[in-house]
């Protein structure tokens, strides 16, 4: 059997998703730029995905939603806009975002520290997330711009952006989310939180890869991307990625209409596989409470178990699962964000990650759940570390403990 539970990575392209983009390869190929009807028929179907972007996350008409090549494309071009429109122009000089957002900010962050900029990096609580209080605190009147991310890619806990968005717009500075680990998994409504800005991605979300989005409220101004052709307003130009456009269309659509009943079916499965790998694995314990957490996500941590060690074996029996942020994957270092939370150096190199789809069934669940414990068996009859740690007879497990 072959189990994919590294859905926060990648999805599968819904079969529904590539029957909508096919036509757009080979039959309806025209540049959508050029004015015969090669390129014009391409319209209509371009503005119905489009429309169904504005849909999912209740965009407004004078909102913008301009389509990328990925997440990473949107957040450093937002990073990367505000420094050169607002803190080039010695205006301000000081970004804030936190240590566990995904690589693309972070590195971006580094990057603009290298040019000048102040980066304040906020700590988490022992849940993984980030306070509005905190980011209160350490708003500054120099500060242009907050970055924080809607839901964590490692440990699946939502972050109050509704609660620091406000703070954002009261001190009148601008708010980014990366909202790539939240669309599609829980709601997401633009009106209600109100970002300035909001990056997500298709291939999250049963979309192909290769597109993503940048939301801007009230199309405010952002330096362009891309300068040409003056496609997407002018603000990214080149040639429009057109079956991306329509398959993320698609998949945004399926994803969201009926969110709440898909995530109730894929929450139950997530919690009978962590119910039953805590109960029958002793010394392991999953980090954020689960009713704080996407439905989909486990970060679970098997003392005495090295993620990678885990991961082979879980490998060697059809399951694909990870130790973290898949750009960081080849490299053995340290789960970041268990660092972060407090978790000593060997723990955070514990953690392994679970990530569901509604396309996860009961069947997958059940062969996971035994050939997890038989993984996890054999590799601490081989640890020394564990043969060291091994406290408690009976073991202890829980969730979300890290004292
Ligand atoms: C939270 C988060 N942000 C950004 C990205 C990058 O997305 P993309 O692959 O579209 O560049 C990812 C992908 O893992 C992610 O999980």
């Amino acid at each position: 059997m072959k189990v994919y539970l590294d859905n926060n990575a990648t999805t599968m392209t819904a079969p529904e998703v590539v029957e909508e983009m096919l036509p757009f390869f080979s039959q309806m190929y025209g540049n959508p730029n050029s004015l015969h009807k090669f390129g014009t028929q391409t319209h209509p179907h371009i503005s119905k995905a489009i429309d169904r972007i504005y849909t999912a996350i209740n965009a407004n008409d004078n909102d913008d939603v301009v389509i990328t090549s990925c997440a990473t494309e949107s957040n450093n071009w937002v990073l990367k806009s505000v420094y050169n429109d607002k803190i080039k122009k010695g205006e301000k000089n000081h970004i804030v975002t936190t240590e566990v957002e995904h690589p693309s900010i972070l590195s971006t962050c580094k990057w603009l520290e290298e040019q000048g900029v102040k980066v304040t990096y906020l700590p988490v609580n022992e849940e993984g997330v980030v306070e509005p209080h905190v980011v209160k605190s350490f708003i500054t009147d120099k500060t242009a711009l907050v970055s924080v991310m809607w839901a964590n890619n490692e440990t699946g806990m939502i972050f109050p952006v509704k609660e620091i968005a406000q703070i954002c717009h009261e001190k009148g500075v601008l708010f980014h989310t990366d909202a790539v680990q939240a669309v599609g998994k829980i709601p997401v409504d633009v009106q209600n939180v109100r970002p300035d800005f909001m990056s997500f991605s298709a291939h999250k979300f049963h979309g192909p890869k290769g597109v993503g989005a940048l939301y801007i409220r009230d199309s405010q101004a952002l330096t362009p991307l891309l300068h040409g052709g003056e496609q997407m307003g002018g603000r990214r130009s080149g040639t429009l990625n057109v079956p991306g456009i329509i398959g993320m269309g698609k998949a945004i659509e399926m994803a969201t209409e009926h969110l709440e009943e898909t995530m109730a079916k894929v929450r139950a499965k997530r919690d009978r596989l962590e119910d039953a790998l805590l109960e029958i694995i002793p010394d392991t314990f999953t980090v954020g409470s689960r009713d704080r957490r996407t439905p989909n996500t486990i970060l679970i941590s098997i003392r005495g178990v090295e993620g990678e060690g885990m991961l082979w074996d879980l490998n060697r029996y059809g399951i694909g699962a990870s130790t973290g942020s898949a750009c960081a994957s080849e490299d053995l270092e340290a789960n970041t964000v268990m660092l972060a939370i407090g978790a000593d150096h060997e723990l955070a190199h514990t953690g392994i990650r679970l990530s569901l789809s509604r396309y996860t069934t009961d069947e997958e669940i059940d062969y996971v759940i035994e050939h997890f414990k038989q993984a996890v068996d054999r590799l601490r009859a081989i640890s020394s570390s564990y043969a060291k740690v091994q406290p408690t007879p009976g073991g202890e497990t829980k969730e979300c403990e890290l004292h």
